[in-house]
């Protein structure tokens, strides 16, 4: 059994991880559980309620801890799960308002806010991942720290020897469970054909086990009946049901592959910075839903000291990562869609490019699949948006604002230099405290 760390034990997400790992116990068993989080008060809540449940639903787990001391919590561990927000939800919503007050996109990944979030993730990852190390020189760290592209470009830079740190996403497999809705299906029956960057990628094709292609059918449906939504949650959520009618729109438009729900706001930018309202983007909307119903949820159960009068749903995202985890584990060679180093997988793309495709995972690591030569539309998307997140990083180790004002620039969000600088001088400003000088 593995001895696994919660890195950001007091996430949102946590409670539904712990479901997921119930749910999984039989795939990936665990001896203990550490969570750690730099931020007490709200990390002891999500434990507090994670221990009674763990109780009731994981009597085989040996121990449960949470703490504050890193050199505790990362000593001897085989898995690390990496889930932190530099700057908490409060910038998360800086990042949204700023560049919309310019008239652009404003979300945390797309844009000026995934800069903005990217300059602030850099530097605690570089020293999480140095601190896991000094304890767990073998441990595996699972890393889903946003903006992933330009974490995974950081790390890669900084630790470019260290072959058990993986950066993974949730989206592709968010968006293989629709389609396994689709056909009636579940998410672990279909094999993914998909390259791009994370939050900018495709799906090229989508097949059952026995090699049939189920891509055209998905396609069909979803312009026929429209891109159903994963879970109860999403389904009820009006800024997910806005972004399933952009796939019905670009695949409309661009009709050759499934796209990244991310991609509509990189194709429609202006229509997606015009619809949103800068008093009330998703991290206020995480912040009065998400972030309220956990914490109240938790406080129930500690009050209760049970699970009476909560409804406690699995994860499908943390089943995904758990899955990706027993594969690591365990060898045993499934496949999902990862960021990898390119290394000719996507052949008329750099070697050094952080992509995001499809890989067998093994005790070893990622054996990713050879994509080979991509079309000339989705090359040029590609290498604007990864020259975009090295130039982000670039800015980041020279302290460059010249290169922040590069990347800004380059971004399909922004394109215009004069409102690239207005936004980078506004970000700086809110940053002080995060940034390195630039
Ligand atoms: C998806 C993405 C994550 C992102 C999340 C935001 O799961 O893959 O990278 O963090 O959406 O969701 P939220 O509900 O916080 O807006
Ligand atoms: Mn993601």
């Amino acid at each position: 059994p593995q001895r696994l760390v919660v890195v950001g034990g007091g996430s949102t997400y946590t409670i539904g991880m712990i479901m997921s790992l119930i749910k999984e116990k039989e795939h990936f068993p665990l001896r203990s559980i550490t969570f750690y989080d730099t931020d007490e008060l709200r990390q002891e809540r999500v434990a507090k309620a994670s221990e009674i449940i763990l109780r009731e639903h994981y009597p085989e787990l040996e121990s449960f801890e949470y703490t504050t001391d890193k050199e505790y919590a990362f000593k001897d561990k085989d898995f690390f799960f990496v889930q932190i927000r530099t700057g908490g939800l409060e910038m998360r919503e800086k990042d949204e308002q700023i560049p919309l007050r310019h008239g652009v996109v404003g979300q945390e990944t797309c844009g000026p806010g995934g800069m903005s979030y990217g300059m602030r993730s850099i530097g605690d990852m570089i020293e999480l991942v140095s601190d896991i190390r000094a304890g767990s020189p073998n441990g595996w760290i699972l890393n889903y720290t946003n903006p992933a592209a330009i974490v995974a470009e950081a790390l890669k830079r900084a630790y470019p020897d260290d072959q058990k740190i993986l950066n993974i996403c949730d989206m592709p497999a968010a968006i293989m469970v629709s389609y396994a809705k689709i056909l009636g299906k579940e998410i672990w029956d279909l094999v993914p054909e998909y390259f791009g960057l994370n939050h900018f990628g495709w799906f090229t094709g989508i097949f059952d086990k026995e090699g049939n292609e189920l891509t055209e059918d998905i396609k069909r449906a979803i312009l026929e009946d429209g891109f159903i939504p994963e879970d109860s949650e999403i389904a009820n959520d009006p800024s997910w049901i806005k972004t399933f009618k952009q796939v019905e729109k670009m695949l409309t438009d661009f009709p050759e592959y499934l796209p990244n729900t991310y991609l509509q706001y990189y194709l429609y930018p202006s229509d997606m910075a015009e619809k949103e309202d800068v008093t009330n983007t998703r991290a206020r909307q995480v912040i009065n839903g998400r972030q309220e119903r956990v914490f109240s949820m938790c406080d129930q159960i500690i009050q209760d000291d049970s699970l009476e009068n909560v409804h406690l749903e699995v994860d499908i995202h943390g089943c995904y990562m758990i899955r990706v985890a027993a594969s690591l584990a365990y060898n045993n060679g499934d496949i999902f869609i990862v960021m990898v180093k390119n290394e000719g997988i996507i052949s008329n793309l750099p070697d050094d490019a952080m992509v995001e495709v499809p890989a067998m995972l093994t005790n070893r690591g990622p054996k990713p699949f050879a994509v080979g030569k991509i079309p000339r539309f989705y090359k040029g998307m590609i290498e604007g948006q990864l020259a975009y997140e090295q130039l982000v990083v670039d800015a980041y180790f020279e302290n460059s604002y010249e290169k922040a004002l590069q990347a800004l620039t380059l971004n399909r969000t922004v394109i215009d230099a004069p409102i690239a600088r207005r936004i980078l001088d506004d970000l700086i400003e809110e940053n002080r405290t995060y940034w390195p000088e630039l």
